[in-house]
């Protein structure tokens, strides 16, 4: 595909960290932060993903933040070999400092060549010493800006939603100075299932992120081994979508059955091609299975 067709997308950010720094009440300062929130009126339900528009230097500019606990989430869909991710913010807990989880995660997000933001949290506390999370992080590779290296370090503090904006603002610019935060609207849609789950009056609910290309309601579809015509699309605030582009996580409905996390879906020319797709997958699926079987009762045959 040509250049000329690539245009602009928001980045993709996962928020990780030790337990108990800080992950949740820092996404929901994030999402607070939104200078669109409450502009539709919706009610924000949680699809394991949001948006939110930041204004850098006059621009409005979305971020895309995965919502599911990062952790977790993030290593899953990388064992599937699936990249959703652009940037990652650390969280650190300032009174906390570095512990195992930090190193886990600052060592998966290297592994994947991920770009990381630190968020030194919790800085309102008794005892916050920012400074020797920075020393600490400068250890793993992660050295600061004022020390002379290239990671940004931004003290916050969820609970009393100080220096999100500034946090924000470290996004955009570490994207914009290590990626290329491009992709082609124009074209059918491809992208990866961030969570799923069965409702029962709904049927197959499936928050799916959008990576390239755009998806729009009455495409058929294949995500993992589930297939179906896109029934209706929502975003995080609950409204109705038509179309979603690229970075744009929507809840989709109309899937055959639930896709797992990191699954990734694309577009079909019509409904009988996503179904022999999704078909083959699931015999391929079943066969992987049943070999794995075997040779664990070969091995057995041998104890
Ligand atoms: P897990 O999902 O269990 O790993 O935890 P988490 O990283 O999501 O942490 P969570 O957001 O649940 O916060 C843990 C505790 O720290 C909660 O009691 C929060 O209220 C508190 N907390 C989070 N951020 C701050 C902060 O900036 N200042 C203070 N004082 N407390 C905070
Ligand atoms: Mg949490
Ligand atoms: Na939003």
């Amino acid at each position: 595909e040509g250049d000329e067709e690539l245009e602009a997308r928001p980045p993709v950010v996962t928020v990780m960290g030790h337990v108990d720094h800080g992950k949740t009440r820092l996404l929901d300062a994030i999402r607070k932060s939104d200078v669109m929130a409450g502009e539709h009126g919706g009610i924000t339900q949680h699809i394991g993903a949001y948006q939110v528009t930041h204004n850098h230097e006059g621009d409005d500019r979305k971020i895309t933040f995965i919502d599911t606990p990062g952790h977790e989430a993030f290593t899953a869909m990388r064992a599937r070999g699936a990249k959703v991710t652009d940037i990652a913010i650390l969280v650190v807990a300032a009174d906390d400092g570095v512990m195992p989880q930090t190193v886990e995660a600052l060592n998966h997000a290297q592994a994947a060549n991920v770009p990381i933001v630190v968020a030194v949290n919790k800085i309102d506390k008794e005892g916050a010493n920012p400074e020797k999370v920075r020393g600490q992080l400068t250890e793993y590779g992660l050295v600061p800006e004022e020390y002379g290296g290239d990671t940004m370090f931004v003290e916050v503090s969820a609970r009393q939603n100080l220096n999100i904006d500034e946090l924000l603002e470290a996004v955009l610019l570490t994207a914009d100075a290590a990626l290329d935060m491009r992709a082609n609207p124009n074209k059918d849609a491809r992208g990866i299932a961030i969570e799923a789950n069965l409702d029962k009056g709904r049927g197959a609910v499936a928050t799916v992120l959008v990576q390239s290309g755009t998806l729009r309601v009455g495409d058929t579809i294949v995500a993992g081994t589930a297939h179906g015509r896109v029934r209706a699309m929502f975003d995080d605030d609950g409204s109705a979508l038509t179309e979603a582009g690229p970075s744009r996580p929507v809840q989709v409905l109309g899937l055959s059955n639930v896709p797992r996390a990191g699954d990734t879906f694309f577009v079909t020319a019509d409904e009988r091609t996503a179904r022999q797709i999704a078909e083959k997958r699931e015999a391929a699926d079943r066969n992987a299975a049943l070999a794995k079987r075997r040779k664990r009762i070969s091995l057995e045959d041998f104890d």
